[in-house]
């Protein structure tokens, strides 16, 4: 069964309000619509979610979803391909990708402000442009950098979008608290430090108790404090029952704040499901032998092998296409290699993502930061 919805008309920009340049709040009077269920997802990718208990509802369904930037096939870029996941009411969702994988054109879908060319999402199980106008009052979305009036103090700025909003003085407080700014509240924003401008966008975000939290790259630029900061208040916001979806390129700050992730590689979703799913779909071994070069060398040329790497712990461990590992050692003992150990290894997400997103990094210190 498809979804209703034409592409085109998703776009409702009425519903935005700029806080800033990139900060937005989303603020209509709420509203529930009927669900409609979009057709299953990709075969071939492990189930998406554990489900939470139930009842659930679907908060967030792509199907297919898709942007090309830019009409000429020449010039135009392929930014989200096909996407289709789904997020749970309660879950913690990461969309964990490198930099230009399309998190945020996709983040940019859902929220309205960038047209999809093709496929379709529901939010809340609404598609239609009138449904999609009163799920997106349930929704609170912050977009990369926040960005507001620095002249002002954190708390003038704030009132500037509850006014827009509509929400009452005592919701600000309220939001101060819950962002850790109540004491700096009336310094003025230029004095802040990154992590505190992020902790505003977050209190902007939240004037309006939205049932749906979206925060992309949360934790971009942060030092570790600032970071922690940011995750412990996704955690507060998750024990209230919010259902979050946050982007990131940062995989251990996915493996820390989700309960669910899909990893995303140049637009397309090359895995989803919990973190654990995740980790249990990636096949993996560990081998030991006398001579561990000759070993890495015959390992990097067998078509089996997606990657090989010195484990911390002694042996060698490799990302394979198959489970098949009698057919390794035959391989192995082909080209005179024998191993001493050679067994199922339990790869770590940081391993799985490295495979999946493998070539698209400059340096690997730019996911283990
Ligand atoms: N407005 C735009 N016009 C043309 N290309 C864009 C635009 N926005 C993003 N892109 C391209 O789309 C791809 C995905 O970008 P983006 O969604 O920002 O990725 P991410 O958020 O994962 O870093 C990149 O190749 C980027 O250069
Ligand atoms: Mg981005």
């Amino acid at each position: 069964m498809g979804l209703r919805t034409s592409p085109r008309e998703t776009r409702s920009p009425t519903l935005l309000t700029a806080v800033g340049e990139k900060t937005l709040v989303l603020s209509l009077a709420v509203a529930r619509t009927e669900t409609c269920h979009p057709p299953t997802f990709v075969p071939s990718l492990p189930p998406c979610a554990t489900r939470s208990p139930a009842p659930s509802m679907p908060v967030i369904e792509t199907y297919e979803l898709t942007k090309r930037y830019g009409r000429r096939a020449a010039k135009s870029v392929l930014a989200v391909d096909q996407v289709s996941f789904a997020v749970e009411e309660g879950q913690v969702f990461g969309f964990l990708g490198p930099n230009g994988s399309g998190k945020t054109t996709t983040i940019g879908m859902l929220v309205g402000i960038v047209n999809p060319t093709g496929g379709n999402f529901q939010l809340f199980g609404a598609s239609d442009p009138k449904g999609l106008l009163a799920a997106r009052s349930r929704v609170g979305a912050t977009l990369e950098t926040p960005n507001f009036y620095p002249y002002m103090s954190g708390r003038d700025n704030l009132r500037i979008a509850a006014a827009i909003k509509g929400v009452g003085r005592a919701r600000i407080e309220e939001c101060l608290e819950l962002v850790g700014l109540a004491d700096r509240a009336k310094h003025r924003f230029r004095t802040y430090s990154l992590g505190m401008k992020q902790r505003l966008a977050l209190a902007a975000t939240m004037l309006n108790d939205p049932e749906l939290v979206i925060l992309d790259e949360p934790a971009n630029g942060l030092d570790p404090q600032g970071m922690r900061e940011i995750r412990e208040i996704v955690r507060i916001l998750a024990d209230r029952g919010k259902t979050i979806f946050l982007s990131s390129h940062l995989l251990w700050e996915v493996e820390r704040t989700c309960t669910h992730v899909a990893i995303v590689r140049k637009g397309r979703i090359v895995a989803r499901g919990t973190v654990e799913e995740v980790v249990s779909a990636g096949k993996s071994a560990l081998l030991r032998a006398g001579d561990e070069d000759a070993l890495a060398a015959a390992l990097e040329g067998c078509p089996e092998v997606m990657s090989v790497r010195r484990s911390e712990e002694g042996g060698i461990v490799v990302g394979l296409r198959s489970d098949d590992l009698t057919g390794l050692n035959r391989y192995l003992a082909a080209r005179g290699i024998h191993v001493s150990h050679l067994a199922p290894h339990r790869p770590s997400l940081e391993e799985v993502f490295i495979d999946l997103t493998r070539g698209d990094f400059d340096s690997m210190t730019e996911i283990a930061s």
